[in-house]
């Protein structure tokens, strides 16, 4: 069985796909990871991020897998690396880029194959697994997201004002709706779960009890 789970970066969706799929004893496929895994390779190799015939054809090149919660490229665990700011602006542009984005929904569909699977993304219920047998599309509003980000900010000791956080979130999110392709919305089926006013525990029985309900 297939659960997709995609919406804005803020709602809470990495640690709730963690724990959904720790519940289930399933396979949590972190796609936000691999694309930036690919970025960091791409940077350390200087391949120009304009280039997305370069970029998808490194991509295609690379063995990302998932192993006790952490990535791999090939034996490289990234995990750490690939979470720096840095990598997190590059990344954008790396998927955006549509040759790579076609790369990484293949190599996400592979790694899938024959498993139960939580994957986590943006567009993982309207493109990549479109026959998913769950897809929910969590959302939070715009000031619970940054407030969100603000408590994990101060909790690892960087100071950054709310306003700069909502400001740099806006713009985030509206590069996302506008993108030509990887586009995050919403599939039309898509069960949407709003985590404002609901703890990570909260969410995590929601979607537990929609999982039950599509196994029955
Ligand atoms: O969820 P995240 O912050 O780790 O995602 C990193 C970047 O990758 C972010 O710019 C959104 C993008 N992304 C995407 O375009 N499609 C996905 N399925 C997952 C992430």
């Amino acid at each position: 069985m297939i659960i997709t789970l995609d919406g804005p970066a803020g709602a809470g969706k990495s640690s709730t796909a963690r724990a959904l799929a720790r519940r289930l004893g399933w396979f949590y496929m972190d796609t936000g990871a691999m694309y930036r895994a690919a970025t960091l390779v791409a940077l350390e190799r200087q391949v120009p991020l304009d280039d997305s015939a370069a970029l998808a054809a490194l991509a295609e090149s690379l063995s990302i897998v998932f192993r006790d919660d952490r990535v791999f490229v090939g034996d490289r665990d990234v995990s750490g690396e690939i979470r720096t700011e840095r990598i997190t602006a590059a990344t954008r542009r790396v998927a955006d880029a549509a040759p790579v984005r076609d790369v990484m929904k293949r190599m996400q569909r592979r790694l899938a194959e024959g498993l139960d699977v939580v994957t986590e993304g943006r567009d993982q219920g309207s493109v990549v697994f479109p026959q998913a047998e769950l897809k929910v599309f969590l959302t939070a509003s715009a000031e619970e997201r940054a407030l969100r980000r603000h408590r994990e900010e101060a909790a690892r000791g960087v100071a950054t004002s709310l306003e700069a956080i909502l400001d740099a979130q806006n713009r985030r999110d509206e590069g996302d709706r506008v993108r030509e392709v990887g586009a995050m919305r919403a599939a039309d089926d898509a069960v949407v779960v709003d985590t404002g006013g609901l703890t990570p525990d909260e969410v995590v029985e929601r979607l537990a009890q929609l999982v039950e309900e599509r196994r029955a």
